[in-house]
């Protein structure tokens, strides 16, 4: 049987994961390796050194050859961090066909015109121009327009912009690594891919990202992405307030995070589970108090989801996505969190599950693994459905239709 291999790569700012896949002819999809390795050099999901963050790569690299069986397969990283930006643009054309028949041409040219009309792109770099809606002649479009007559075709396009100079780090540090990168893709959209099911983003629905430095969220509707943003806090910032907060090494305040930190109502049950040596009710891990734990926890995760808040009330989405929250990133490990979520944004929520993997599939069970596999799975998607490469020239490059249209 055939098969086509992948590799995803996430840089995180505290760790870089590289997962393997392999599609099969039937259309299954295996985990055949996994790998990662403690992130150096990046700052906010932001490449700032590159020599370390090289090293950082090679390192998980290393980890995923190890790992896997298979692994030769093409490698594509994800994009994310702070900078990462959303935009939308129309673009107006004259049809050009003597008797106002819409091309393919057409519908090109009508992106490109949008892509002419965006503000502020100096210094960045388009990842994905995904066309959203057409008008001909004022009129909208619901289905493909091409074959249509009119004199006029308007474009509504999605842009995905980096900062240019996050980019070219990028390619650097994979260069310096010696990992030859095929393509590039936004992480959180690809967060989006490995979780989110098709009815979900049909309905509206929104991914929230908790990692080390930064919340990544992504809102699908109607298969589109509706909007996207990245804020500048994460789960590290947790760590460090309760090493403030208890006047302890972060390393100490990293374990009690992961070993006793929730936001559970009640959280009774869990202390007793994980500290069945503590039998006074406030007091967890020697001398720590588990209320004083908590309000830290709860503290910073409110600053995340004042934000989030902010930004759905922004855009025009509070409390109204059916599809709710899936909450994704090593952040969504905290014990009460989906509860939280509710709670707080007033929307269904749920932990992301990476599910339908083969192979060794308990590898990348955590969501903290969702991005690189949701990477990788982009490529899978892009090689079946008989996309071409997108290396090449450097104006090509990153610039996927295929892979989300519905
Ligand atoms: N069981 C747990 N409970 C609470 N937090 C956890 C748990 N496991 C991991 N984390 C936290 O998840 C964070 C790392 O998540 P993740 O791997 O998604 O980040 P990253 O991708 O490296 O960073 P970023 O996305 O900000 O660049 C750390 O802050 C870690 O403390
Ligand atoms: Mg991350």
């Amino acid at each position: 049987m055939r098969t086509y291999g992948a590799i995803g790569i996430d840089l995180g700012t505290e760790s870089i994961k590289a997962v393997a896949l392999e599609a099969g002819a039937d259309g299954s999809v295996k985990v055949v390796g996994a790998g990662a390795a403690l992130s150096e050099g990046l700052r906010k999901g932001v490449i700032v050194n590159i020599d370390a963050a090289a090293k950082s790569l090679s390192g998980a690299f290393e980890a995923l050859k190890k790992s896997t069986n298979a692994g030769n397969g093409n490698v594509y990283a994800g994009i994310g961090g702070v900078g990462l930006s959303f935009q939308k643009s129309k673009g107006l054309v004259a049809v050009s066909r003597a008797d106002g028949e819409v091309s393919k041409e057409d519908l090109k040219r009508a992106v490109a015109a949008s892509e002419n009309n965006l503000v502020r792109i100096q210094n960045r770099e388009i990842l994905h121009s995904i066309p959203i809606s057409y008008k001909i002649d004022n009129e909208t479009i619901t289905h493909d327009p091409v074959g249509l007559s009119g004199l006029k075709l308007e474009a509504e396009t999605l842009f995905i912009t980096v900062f240019a100079q996050h980019f070219k780090s990028i390619l650097k540090t994979f260069d310096e690594a010696g990992v030859s990168l095929e393509d590039a893709i936004s992480l959180p959209m690809a967060v989006a891919e490995a979780i989110l099911s098709k009815r979900e983003k049909e309905f509206g629905v929104m991914v929230l990202d908790i990692g080390f430095s930064t919340t990544s969220l992504c809102i699908f509707e109607e298969n589109y992405p509706y909007s996207l943003e990245v804020f500048p806090i994460g789960s590290g910032h947790i760590t460090n307030d309760i090493a403030v907060g208890f006047q302890i090494p972060i390393e100490e305040a990293e374990k009690l995070k992961i070993n006793y930190g929730t936001v559970e109502k009640n959280s009774e049950a869990h202390i007793s589970k994980k500290s069945a040596k503590n039998s006074a009710d406030d007091i967890v891990y020697g001398h720590y108090s588990r209320k004083k734990l908590t309000d830290i926890i709860e503290d910073r995760l409110s600053d995340i989801f004042e934000l989030t808040e902010k930004h759905l009330k922004k855009v025009g989405r509070e409390g109204l996505l059916p599809g709710g929250v899936v909450i994704a990133g090593g952040g969504s490990n905290l014990p009460g969190i989906a509860d939280y979520t509710r709670e707080h944004l007033k929307l269904p929520a749920r932990l992301a599950e990476i599910n339908n993997l083969g192979g060794l599939h308990d590898k990348v069970k955590n969501p903290a693994w969702a991005g690189a596999v949701g990477i990788a799975l982009v490529a899978l998607e892009k090689h079946i459905g008989g996309g071409t490469s997108a290396r090449g020239s450097k104006e090509t490059i990153m610039r996927w239709f295929r892979a989300f249209l519905p």
